[in-house]
């Protein structure tokens, strides 16, 4: 689905807004357009939809709406994670966990923590696969750590962590543990509980809801300072008039995806598993990235020897393909991605990814569309190669 023609398999970058979605919006950018913090009628109208929204997003966390606080989006929940627990209560201690991959709402919220603000960090190595070891979690835990922070998703190569064994072994040394959740938003289990964790990042554009809005959930008794300051909004938690139309689309589009989880997971994962497939027979060089099943349901990426993301990217949009070499916030730059030099690829080939995202509404027809484009694309770029001459 996408711009007449265009096949688009970049739904981690971002999705196109349900129309379900736009209609729960519509209401608040209308006549129903008063602030939540109104007294009048008109404001308590509006308030009563974000109190329904955060009901609505807490029913599939598992949580208390009160747990709730809405932002603008994935990098502000992850930096009201990590800046509002680090700077919570200084006398705790001022050392934080976190991990190589990542994204960087995440590594740079840390390093500014340590560059600027007295903090100490140990960024936790991944294996080949993009795992991270619940081992070395535990090992790297001082008593001046204050906080770990594990996304569940990884952005480029859909590595799943294992989070929730994680969460149990902050939990038991009594360390928040946060998660970015972003990309997990709609295709994995939300369940904070089940999940073990403390702090979870989520992001509306990453499933079906609007861009700019976001939630981060805080589980009640986790110390967290407010950094947005100014009114009482989000029970003091967050400042600034809450973006009533975005956070009930988001609730719509939250809970749309996790029924779509539930009915059409499995096909997802059969559509991903048929492009995987047909890449690898079609490119027999072409590797995949990530751990080969534990990973997300929409995620297939390669890294694709002879080729660079940039132009493997250009070739592909000119076939009428829309896809990423990584992460859209690096999108464009020749740098190699950090995460496959993390995962210990060299430097060649961590600037030849290839990011191929379903959602719910690709087709059998649009993988076959693609396997039919890609190999044709790769073996131009690569007959067009200038071999390296020596001087
Ligand atoms: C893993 C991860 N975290 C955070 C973000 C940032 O989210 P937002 O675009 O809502 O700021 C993204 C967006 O790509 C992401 O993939």
């Amino acid at each position: 689905m996408g711009r007449s023609g265009t096949i688009y398999l970049d739904y981690a970058a971002t999705t196109p807004v349900l129309p379900e979605v736009r209609e729960a919006m519509r209401p608040y950018l209308s006549e129903e357009f008063g602030n939540p913090s109104s007294v009048h009628s008109l404001g308590q109208a509006a308030l009563r939809a974000v109190d329904r929204a955060r009901e609505e997003v807490a029913a599939v966390l598992g949580c208390r709406p009160r747990e709730i606080v809405f932002t603008s989006g994935g990098s502000e929940s992850d930096n009201l994670a990590i800046r509002g627990v680090a700077l919570a209560d200084r006398d705790d201690g001022n050392h934080i966990i976190t991990t190589a991959i990542e994204h960087h709402a995440v590594l740079r919220t840390v390093s500014q923590l340590v560059q600027r603000l007295g903090f100490t960090s140990t960024v936790l190595p991944v294996d080949a696969h993009g795992v991270v070891d619940p081992g070395e979690v535990m090992a790297a835990i001082r008593d001046e750590t204050v906080l770990t922070s594990v996304m569940y998703a990884n952005n480029e190569v859909g590595t799943l962590e294992p989070i929730a064994e994680i969460g149990e072994i902050a939990r038991s040394r009594g360390i928040p543990f946060h998660t970015d959740a972003v990309q997990a938003g709609g295709y994995l289990d939300l369940n904070v509980d089940r999940l073990n964790v403390d702090l979870l990042a989520l992001s509306a554009h990453k499933f079906h809801g609007p861009k700019g809005v976001g939630l981060l959930y805080q589980r009640r008794g986790t110390k967290l300072l407010p950094w947005l300051t100014g009114g009482g909004h989000e029970d003091g938690r967050r400042a600034g008039t809450q973006n009533v139309a975005g956070i009930a689309g988001m609730a719509t589009a939250l809970t749309i995806s996790q029924e779509r989880r539930k009915t059409g997971g499995a096909g997802l994962r059969a559509l991903r598993d048929r492009l995987i497939r047909g890449v690898q027979e079609a490119i027999p060089d072409a590797e995949l990235t990530g751990h080969p099943t534990e990973r997300m349901p929409n995620s297939a990426s390669f890294v694709i020897p002879g080729t660079t993301g940039e132009a493997l990217l250009a070739a592909l949009d000119l076939e009428g393909i829309a896809a990423s070499s990584g992460s859209a916030c690096t999108a464009g730059s020749m740098d190699p991605s950090y995460v496959l030099q993390a995962m210990g690829y060299s430097d060649d080939l961590a600037v030849a990814a290839l990011r191929l995202t379903l959602g719910y509404p690709t087709t059998d027809r649009e993988v076959d569309d693609v396997l039919a484009r890609l190999p044709n694309a790769v073996a131009r770029l690569r007959a067009a190669a200038v071999p390296v001459m020596e001087m």
